[in-house]
């Protein structure tokens, strides 16, 4: 039986507002981190204008490209195996780059190489959308957020929600400039930098 995040039932639609409109001059776009590929199906499904490129690490990779090969709709490629800390990525010259619930999880060194394989990976005029839970200048938008992260840091030193500030000169190393940052249900945001042409 596939794998169902009821996290991902609940926020596609509320993503599916946002990418609507961000990725309208869009062609292609890779995804960060797709897990059990709700999203990409979603999305691909409702995008039809987009060629959707899923990924995932190798060791996860066999649930997503199961419900992609069950419930893909034609514009959703097969998934791909992309680890962020490998360079360089397996994928180049996107329109658009999106993650959901990624920065979180992840050490903060393979955030750094996220932004810097983005950098790699997007063409010029290019967006990058990333949703999840993020702090202000240190600190949490509720008090859900803050029980959240100290769950994350106890399971898992490395990971913690991020601060959008500390984000910043990554996304500015990257050539990234944020265009876009929408409130979203359950005290997330969605984040949109953009690559000018
Ligand atoms: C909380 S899950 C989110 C999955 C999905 N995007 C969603 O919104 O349901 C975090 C995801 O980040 C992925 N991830 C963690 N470290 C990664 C890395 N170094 N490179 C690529 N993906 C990574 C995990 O494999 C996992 O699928």
């Amino acid at each position: 039986m596939l794998a169902v995040s009821a996290a991902c039932e609940r926020n596609k639609g509320p993503i599916l507002e946002v990418l609507t409109g961000t990725l309208a001059g869009s062609r292609t776009v890779l995804e960060i981190g797709s897990g059990t590929g709700q999203h990409a199906v979603h999305f691909a499904r409702h995008l039809p204008h987009l060629l959707w490129q899923p990924s995932e690490r190798g060791a996860e990779l066999g649930p997503l490209a199961e419900r992609i090969r069950l419930e893909g709709p034609p514009n959703l490629r097969p998934a791909i195996a992309l680890d962020v800390r490998e360079r360089p990525w397996p994928v180049a010259g996107v329109d658009a780059v999106f993650s959901a619930n990624t920065l979180h999880i992840m050490a903060w060194e393979a955030v750094e190489d996220f932004f810097r394989g983005v950098g790699a990976a997007l063409a010029a005029p290019g967006v990058l959308c990333v949703y999840g839970p993020f702090r202000y200048r240190g600190a949490y938008t509720s008090e859900s957020n803050a029980a959240f992260d100290r769950q994350l840091r106890e399971r898992d030193p490395a990971s913690a929600i991020r601060d959008c500030e500390a984000l910043a000169p990554l996304a500015a190393a990257a050539g990234l400039e944020l265009i876009a940052d929408h409130a979203m249900p359950a005290n997330n945001r969605t984040l949109v930098w953009r690559r000018a042409g």
